[in-house]
């Protein structure tokens, strides 16, 4: 009977192109999430509180109203104000440079399958370390953290020019430039001590977790234990017309049908973007043009990024990133590890012929504030762009494109782009809340 179905419809042309196609995705690919948790989650996130200057939240830089990104190429923290396009250097508080990636989008981080994050993966699961992570910070300091999502939070808190801050601003930052991190007074602990003293957050903490009866009780790992669960909860997007033909109940009308047939077949798009999410999860020199600050270690001058290779250390991973998932790409411009291109339809054209692309590229493609830096220094580095280039397209005709880009719409979830929980109106601390004006 259930071959007899599949027969009929693969007649209709239902399921045709499947050849390549993933599984439809299920419950059983996302870690189950408790409402309550994800409820307090939505607070966190959206509170400019854990940051040192109490002006930055997650959403300035991971906004539904840009797809959980911020719609600039490179973002600004503290030292920006405003949102996502709109966002302008603060001349009170200039920042020291722009952020030197671009803000990923935040889908489906809560299926099991992400268990590699960041543009260069540097931190993953890993079940041989203390905690089940790998991450640049001390094994031993990655306790309490109920999954990746969560332990990722760590990181934004502490970086200056996303929410810490600079010098002696405030009691964060100068935590962070002592090297004082971890334990009672540092830098994590005084932002949950500054959670814990707000009294509504104090009750919904102790409601949340059974270990928390008094407010001293309340941690970091608590604190992105709930932000984790909220991204999950209000980012899961598995509802796009894409899921539907997955399921067999739909078939592609004819461009995005024709740009999926492309995808899956000759133009060899999946063979990275793979997968129910559209990545492999691996790592490839895409040569996407290098903008912005780069990635210098300190005491080193240049504006490379050197990718996966400041991880591994595997000069074959020179310049590689991680391949993103392609849901809800329409929603998340700009493109590309440094957002070196705002349009979607520019971004592909690049990325099917590597060498004109990153020959012909102008700044003018970037959506990026005012600041008096030099944006394209990473881009004189003749030697650095070759060898980002490693990966040579099949021949994709201009008609081609407009086919893919088609499918690409199919990837938009109205579910996912409108949030669950959305924005809310106020959080505990009485601080702004971002939102579009
Ligand atoms: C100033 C902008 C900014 C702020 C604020 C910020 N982020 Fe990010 N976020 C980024 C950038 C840029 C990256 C990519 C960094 C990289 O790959 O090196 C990122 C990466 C991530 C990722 C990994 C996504 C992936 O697929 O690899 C998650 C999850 C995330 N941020 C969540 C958060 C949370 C939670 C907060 C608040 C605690 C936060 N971010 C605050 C800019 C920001
Ligand atoms: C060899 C692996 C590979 C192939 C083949 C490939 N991609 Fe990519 N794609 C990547 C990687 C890696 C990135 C990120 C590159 C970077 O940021 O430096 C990327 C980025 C993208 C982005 C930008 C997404 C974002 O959020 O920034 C889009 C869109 C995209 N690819 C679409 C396509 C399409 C369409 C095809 C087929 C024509 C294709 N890719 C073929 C690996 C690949």
């Amino acid at each position: 009977m259930r071959i007899i179905a599949s027969a009929i419809l693969m007649m209709w042309g239902v399921g045709a192109a499947a050849e390549g196609l993933p599984a439809p995705l299920t419950d059983a690919d996302f870690a189950p999430v408790d409402a309550a948790e994800a409820r307090l989650g939505q607070l966190l996130f959206f509170d400019p509180i854990l940051s040192g200057n109490r002006n930055v939240s997650c959403a300035t830089c991971h906004h539904p109203a840009f797809g959980t990104s911020d719609g600039l190429s490179l973002g600004l923290g503290d030292g920006g104000i405003g949102l996502g396009t709109e966002r302008v250097a603060d001349p009170q508080n200039m920042p020291e440079q722009r952020i030197p990636r671009n803000a990923p989008a935040l889908f489906n981080l809560g299926a099991h399958e992400f268990t590699v994050l960041f543009h260069d993966g540097r931190i993953e699961v890993d079940p041989d370390r203390p905690g089940g992570l790998r991450t640049p910070l001390d094994a031993d300091m990655v306790t309490g953290f109920a999954s990746l999502l969560s332990a990722q939070t760590m990181f934004p808190v502490l970086s200056a020019d996303e929410m810490a801050g600079h010098y002696s601003e405030n009691d964060v930052s100068q935590a962070v430039r002592r090297g004082v991190i971890t334990g009672p007074g540092g830098a994590w602990d005084i932002i949950a001590r500054r959670v814990a003293g707000i009294p509504a957050y104090a009750d919904d903490f102790a409601v949340v977790y059974d270990h928390v009866d008094t407010p001293d009780q309340i941690s970091f790992a608590d604190i992105s234990n709930a932000i984790a669960a909220f991204m999950a909860f209000e980012w899961r997007s598995d509802s796009a017309p894409f899921d539907a033909v997955l399921r067999g109940e739909i078939s592609l009308p004819a461009p995005a049908a024709t740009g999926m047939a492309l995808f899956y077949g000759a133009a060899e798009c999946a063979s990275c973007h793979s997968g129910p999410f559209l990545t492999d999860h691996q790592f490839h020199a895409m040569g996407a043009p290098q903008i912005g600050p780069g990635k210098a270690a300190r005491f080193e001058s240049h504006a490379r990024d050197e990718g996966r290779f400041r991880v591994s250390g595997d000069v074959a991973d020179l310049y590689a990133f991680r391949t993103p998932s392609l849901r809800n790409v329409m929603l998340t411009a700009p493109y590309g590890h440094a957002g070196a291109h705002s349009d979607l339809h520019a971004f592909i054209s690049a990325h099917v012929d590597l060498q004109a692309g990153m020959a012909s590229y102008s700044i003018d493609a970037a959506t990026l504030p005012d600041l008096p830096v030099d944006d394209l220094r990473g881009m004189a580095d003749a030697a650095a762009i070759a060898q980002a280039i490693s990966y040579r397209a099949p021949q994709i005709s201009a008609a081609d494109i407009d086919a893919l880009m088609a499918f690409l719409a199919a990837l938009t979830d109205p579910a996912a782009r409108n949030g669950r929980l959305g924005v809310p109106d106020t959080v505990p601390s009485g601080l702004p809340v971002d939102r579009l004006r």
